[in-house]
């Protein structure tokens, strides 16, 4: 009898592969490099005050966005706090998440964002994956209905003094402003796609060609 109880991680999510990690994080640097250089990103320059050296040559918004994870980067699914997140156990006791436990997926990443307190990745949900997305993810307020699997990001960084949920909220505001009809400016091709500006120091480039990733389904357990 007495077996002990089995407990849950500190949250269940895609966890990239080491290569896929690098070739995310390389895309992220030279989307910040090119964008701190970028003449119309300078022009906004007020959002990002920490990072202005001299705003003629380059806003430095790798070491703006300071706080960055360790290892193999990463996209939650549920943030289930060891089993005190609300609806955990339902989560981790549902059919797809038990069978998907230790699988292999590839993930479509289809913008980069970063906002006055978090560098992000966007990720585009297959309607298999969405299978593992929690139904209460993607609100700020409890009253938001954004489409399922809007907030499905990987943190590449957060600005100091910010904690990485953040990223997914950041990323929800992106999604709450294209809902309300506003697409951002089109400020023009830089490396990579389309980059769109959405005031507030909100910037988006949509990429052109999508970076596929390997990751596999698991747990963190701190
Ligand atoms: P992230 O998914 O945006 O990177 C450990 O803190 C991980 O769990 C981080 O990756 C973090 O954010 C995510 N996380 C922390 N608190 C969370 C919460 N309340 N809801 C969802 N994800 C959370």
């Amino acid at each position: 009898p007495s077996l002990e109880k089995e407990f849950l991680p500190m949250y269940f999510g895609w966890f990239l592969s080491k290569r896929s990690s690098e070739i995310l994080r390389k895309a992220g640097q030279a989307f910040l490099d090119e964008l701190g250089s970028l003449k119309a990103f300078k022009k906004e320059s007020k959002y990002f005050p920490s990072a202005i050296e001299d705003p003629k040559i380059k806003i430095d918004l790798t070491s703006y966005f300071v706080k960055r994870p360790p290892g193999v980067l990463h996209c939650t699914t549920k943030y289930t706090e060891f089993g005190k997140a609300a609806g955990a156990e339902e989560y981790a006791q549902q059919e797809a998440v038990k069978a998907s436990y230790g699988k292999a997926f590839t993930l479509s990443i289809s913008a980069l964002f970063i906002t006055t307190k978090t560098v992000g990745a966007r990720i585009e949900l297959s309607e298999q994956q969405l299978q593992l997305w929690p139904g209460d993810a993607d609100k700020i307020l409890p009253t938001d209905n954004l489409p399922r699997g809007s907030r499905a990001h990987i943190t590449l960084g957060c600005a100091n003094g910010v904690e990485a949920v953040q990223t997914g909220l950041d990323l929800l505001e992106f999604v709450k402003l294209e809902k309300a009809g506003n697409k951002g400016e089109q400020v023009g091709e830089i490396g990579g796609g389309k980059l769109l500006y959405f005031d507030n120091g909100m910037w988006m480039l949509v990429l052109s060609k999508k970076i596929a990733v390997r990751a596999i389904f698991s747990g963190y357990y701190g």
